[in-house]
């Protein structure tokens, strides 16, 4: 069984995330220069995009991961509950935090974590996502930095999953309807 069979179209190659993730890497890299910066990935979907994104900025940084499950809703639309299921296990007060998150779709699960971690006080809080649903926020969200504004569309690839599979996949893609009805 291969995977690739289950996609309808490739919305983002390979070589359009590479070369946007140096894009992004050379602007996270000139805008904190200097500065300290900690990046904190949200797990799990956030992994493959950091992994390669800390590969594209050239000046010292951390890395810290938080892992966070948004429950309730229908299998391709996440509820708006949001439940932390691992946190940051260090201080993130007066440091520059730079948010690193796979989708931002209805924009609940990010407005729940800026929330949370503005209450400890850091020097800045901003986020990087890598694809942006626009048309589907229905909390505002402020973002830094956007990879890609995609359509309404339930993708896979790159680190998204359905029913934790397809993460592995190197594009991002749309996966076919029959695959989740
Ligand atoms: P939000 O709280 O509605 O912004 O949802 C964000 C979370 O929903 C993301 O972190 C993903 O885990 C998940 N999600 C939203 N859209 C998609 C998609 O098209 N594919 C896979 N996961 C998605
Ligand atoms: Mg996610």
């Amino acid at each position: 069984m291969d995977l690739q069979n289950d996609i309808a179209k490739i919305l983002i190659s390979r070589e359009q995330l590479e070369q946007r993730i140096h894009e992004l890497g050379e602007a996270i890299s000139r805008d904190y220069a200097g500065k300290d910066l900690l990046l904190v990935c949200i797990l799990k979907g956030g992994v493959v995009f950091l992994s390669d994104l800390v590969r594209a900025i050239h000046i010292p940084h951390a890395i810290e991961f938080m892992a966070i499950s948004s429950y309730g809703g229908t299998r391709t639309e996440s509820s708006g509950v949001v439940r932390i299921m691992m946190d940051l296990n260090t201080s993130i007060e007066n440091r520059n935090v730079l948010i690193v998150e796979d989708i931002i779709d209805t924009g609940h699960t990010l407005a729940h974590i800026v929330d949370l971690l503005k209450t400890r006080n850091p020097q800045s809080l901003r986020i990087c996502t890598l694809l942006n649903k626009s048309s589907r926020r229905e909390v505002p969200v402020q973002v830094d930095y956007i990879g890609f504004d995609i359509p309404n569309e339930f993708v896979v690839g790159y680190g998204l999953d359905f029913n934790e599979i397809y993460r592995n996949l190197p594009f991002v893609g749309v996966l076919k309807p029959e695959r989740y009805t």
